[in-house]
């Protein structure tokens, strides 16, 4: 039977309306307030961020709906929680489909703990041959929100300029995060063991310092901006950078990441992109990550203060990372991990 009329005869038999209004979707009533409820029935994969975020837009849209209902077998991403907390304006309520038992149960609260200890380190690196796009952005921000996940990171400054650093002085970070400069790392070695992830901030151009880390990377990740000013439309920069990576270090994965991203269906930024493209299929390791992070007052003024102060977890910019995070644990499965087992409140 298909999960929609299981999740129907469960919710009548539990003595609540459930009225069909679509293939994997019903209302119901609870205490007197509509909700949606919506099913999927896929097979292999947990419902993941951006389902959950456009379900959570269906719902912003429909004025008369309290809240919506998700119900799946097959789990949820560990992200689809932070989202859940962070966006309350229509609750969500998450459920597991146990078609066997022909029950679901209601994950809610979504409690979860990370065991993380026994993980093999990940290290990723923020590189292009180019200053001002990013990169010590997005190396605190996705630090940020991987220890929010529950995760422990090292962000390691490679730049003699040492942006990261002073920020990292000023700005309160989670304490899951510790900041050291190259030379630090450099003496010690140690410094950065027992962490899951380090996250090297380079400068634009490489010094012979900065080689052995590059050469360690799993994945360096490569902030572009969509303006014809910061990337030649022949993409110049963006070939340089790969080539310098790949001779140091050809098992890297280069992901190309847009950022500070203005208006995605500008015809300009349309034309670069497909010039970017086409730069990115010329390199067999690299690929271009499938959302961008957009332009945000937030993240151009971040550096007094949080990484994300004042907006805090309902931000675009946290949003965005946030959807940076998923991709990254999620869809290029470093560190996947099963679904979060949730505490069940019956
Ligand atoms: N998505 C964004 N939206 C708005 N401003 C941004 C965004 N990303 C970066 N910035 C701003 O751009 C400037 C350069 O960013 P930075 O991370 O220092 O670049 P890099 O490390 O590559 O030199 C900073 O002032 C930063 O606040
Ligand atoms: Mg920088």
């Amino acid at each position: 039977m298909k999960s929609i009329q299981l999740v129907k005869q469960y919710l009548e038999i539990s003595g609540l309306e459930a009225e069909l209004t679509a293939a994997s979707r019903l209302l119901t009533k609870v205490n007197g307030q509509k909700y949606l409820v919506e099913t999927n029935d896929w097979k292999t994969k947990p419902v993941n961020l951006s389902v959950i975020q456009s379900f959570y837009h269906s719902l912003l849209n429909s004025s008369d709906l309290a809240g919506g209902l998700y119900i799946t077998n097959k789990g949820f991403t560990e992200t689809v929680k932070y989202f859940i907390n962070a966006n309350r304006k229509k609750e969500i309520v998450l459920g597991l489909l146990d078609n066997v038992k022909a029950k679901v149960n209601w994950l809610y609260p979504l409690d979860y703990a990370v065991n993380n200890d026994s993980l093999p380190q990940v290290k990723i690196g923020l590189f292009i041959c180019k200053g001002g796009v990013g990169k010590t952005t997005t190396a605190v921000h996705l630090a940020t929100i991987l220890a929010d996940l529950g995760y422990s990171i090292a962000l390691v400054d490679e730049d003699p300029e040492a942006h990261l650093k002073r920020i990292s002085r000023s700005a309160s970070l989670n304490s899951k995060i510790n900041c050291f400069s190259a030379h630090e790392v450099e003496h010690d070695e140690s410094l950065i063991k027992n962490h899951n992830y380090v996250i090297y901030d380079y400068p634009p151009s490489l010094q012979t310092s900065n080689i052995y880390s590059l050469s360690e990377l799993d994945y360096c990740l490569i902030p572009v901006n969509l303006s014809p000013m910061c990337l030649g439309l022949d993409a110049e920069i963006l070939q340089k950078t790969f080539n310098y990576i790949s001779q140091i270090n050809p098992l890297a994965s280069l992901l190309v990441l847009i950022n500070n991203e203005i208006e995605p269906y500008h015809p300009v930024s349309n034309s670069l992109r497909r010039e970017l493209q086409k730069t990115i299929k010329n390199t067999s390791k690299a690929h271009l990550i499938p959302f961008s992070i957009k332009n945000s007052q937030h993240l151009h003024y971040w550096g007094k203060g949080l990484s994300f102060s004042g907006l805090g977890k309902n931000s675009i910019a946290y949003q965005n990372f946030l959807a940076l995070g998923d991709y990254l644990l999620n869809t290029l499965k470093i560190h996947p991990r099963k679904s979060f087992e949730m505490t069940l409140k019956n």
